[in-house]
Formats: C-alpha cells, structure tokens, sequence
C-alpha cells in the first residue's frame, strides 16, 4: 500500500468575478521511502497541491490519504495531532514564530506533539551541527538571514523525525553549497529512517535525486522523469530519451 495516496485533488480560488483552478483533479501515489519531486512555472499550484496533501488546506473535491488515513475525514484537533506525529513541514515562506528564539523555533514539534520515549537531544544535536546554526541558537528570526531562517525551519521540520516530510523549495533561499548540504542531510534522514519525501524545488540539480520527478503545469500534475529514468513529454505514454530533452 502506498504511504501517501492523493486521489482527483480539485482545489479553486475565487476572486472577483474569477475562477483559478490552482489544482486541477490531481491524483499521485507514493511509495514508503520514495522521493518525489514535483518541478513547474511559477502559480503552477506546487505550493497550493503540497499544503493539501499535507493537511495545510482543505480541497475542494478529492481526498488525502497517509498510511490509508484520509486527512479530509479529520476534525481538526485529529489533523493537528496526525500532522504532528507523521508528517512534517518546510514552508516556501519558513513561516517561524517571530517572538521565539531559533532554537524555541526548532523545538515546536517536541512540545506540540511529544511522541512517547523519542528522546530528540542527539538529534537536535546533528541538526544543529549540519545546519550550522550553533552561533545563531539565540537570535530572533527578525535577526537571522534569510538562508539562516530557512535553514531553522528544516530543522523544525526534522527534530521529530517525521515519516513523511513535505518541503516546499527547501533550498531556495540557499547558494549552491549550503543547498547541497541540505539535500545531503535530507538524503540522510530519508535513509536512516525510511522516511518519504515530497519536495517542490525550482533546481533541477536537486530533483535529479529524486526517484520520480513531477511537472505542474497550470494545476495539472504530469510525470516528467520515471524511477528508471525514462524522460516524459506531454503525456504519461510518450516517454522521450534524456538525449531528446
Ligand atoms: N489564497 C489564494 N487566493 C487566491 N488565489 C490564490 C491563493 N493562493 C494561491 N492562489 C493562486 O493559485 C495559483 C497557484 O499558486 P501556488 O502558490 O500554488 O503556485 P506555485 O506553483 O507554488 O508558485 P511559486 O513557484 O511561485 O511558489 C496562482 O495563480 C495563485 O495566484
Ligand atoms: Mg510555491
């Protein structure tokens, strides 16, 4: 059984006399331990499709499901404590508590959502470490850079060791080396444990470690890149040679 099964996601917005279909009838399956990739233009619906399947947003039509739990069922205490204990979140827009310290900031997880006998000070440990963030521990995120605030807000979204992590251009305020170290680190902890992994990123570098790579394209989502490393265009058939591209 997939760990993450999305089936015919329809998500609109209304404004004034419009109508923007951000995801339209997107259905994606996703193995326990795959990492997916999902690529696109900007207001291709990346972001809108990721907080639905993270339980973020409510879809118009459709349903979610983790571990063959439909997330659209929950009420809202029961999402809140099903996103705590499986799931974890890094935001396009980092989206810190302004008032808390870093490390206040990185810590969230553990208090909202204490999963019984996981002791998370060695963790907290690496991640701090790999993260780089020793000397900035202290600082309000008003008084971190942008790729120091960002880099926090992967550590929030790993201190529980989530089994499915969500990242929404995890490396995008990051140069080219610290947004190797992250996706080093991600790849770590996707291995030791097992965890999967749905990242929308811009950086094609980063998606070419991916087992499959998506395309969103106007709310549709279609298969760019398969597990065995068949390129794809235009439709889920045509599949194209990487010496075509
Ligand atoms: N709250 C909202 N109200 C109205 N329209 C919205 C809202 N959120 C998103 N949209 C629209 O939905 C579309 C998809 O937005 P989304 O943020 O998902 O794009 P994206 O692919 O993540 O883009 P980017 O790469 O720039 O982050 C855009 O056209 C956007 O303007
Ligand atoms: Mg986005």
């Amino acid at each position: 059984m997939p760990i993450f099964e999305a089936d015919t996601v329809i998500k609109q917005y209304r404004q004034y006399d419009a109508t923007i279909t951000a995801v339209n009838r997107v259905s994606l399956k996703v193995e326990d331990g795959e990492f997916v990739a999902i690529i696109g233009a900007s207001g291709s619906g990346k972001s809108t499709f990721l907080h639905i399947c993270a339980g973020l947003e409510k879809a118009d039509y459709g349903s979610v499901k983790i571990r063959g739990n439909d997330l659209m069922k929950m009420g809202k205490d029961e999402l809140s404590r099903f996103r705590g204990l499986y799931t974890g979140f890094i935001f396009q827009k980092h989206n810190l508590i302004p008032q808390f310290t870093a490390l206040e900031n990185i810590l969230i997880p553990t208090v909202m959502c204490r999963k019984e006998s996981y002791r998370y000070e060695e963790h907290l440990k690496k991640l701090i470490s790999m993260l780089g963030l020793s000397d900035r521990l202290n600082h309000l995120p008003s008084e971190l850079s942008g790729g120091q605030q960002q880099r926090v807000a992967i550590a929030r979204a790993l201190i529980n060791r989530p089994q499915v992590l969500f990242a929404d251009e995890p490396t995008g305020n990051l140069d080219r080396e610290n947004a190797d170290e992250v996706l080093a680190l991600l790849l770590e902890t996707k291995k030791s444990i097992g965890q999967t992994l749905l990242m929308v990123t811009h950086d094609l570098t980063i998606a070419e470690h991916a087992d499959r790579i998506f395309k969103m394209d106007n709310g549709k989502l279609r298969l760019f890149r398969d597990r065995d490393g068949t390129y794809r265009r235009n439709s889920d058939e045509e599949a194209v040679s990487k010496s075509k591209m």
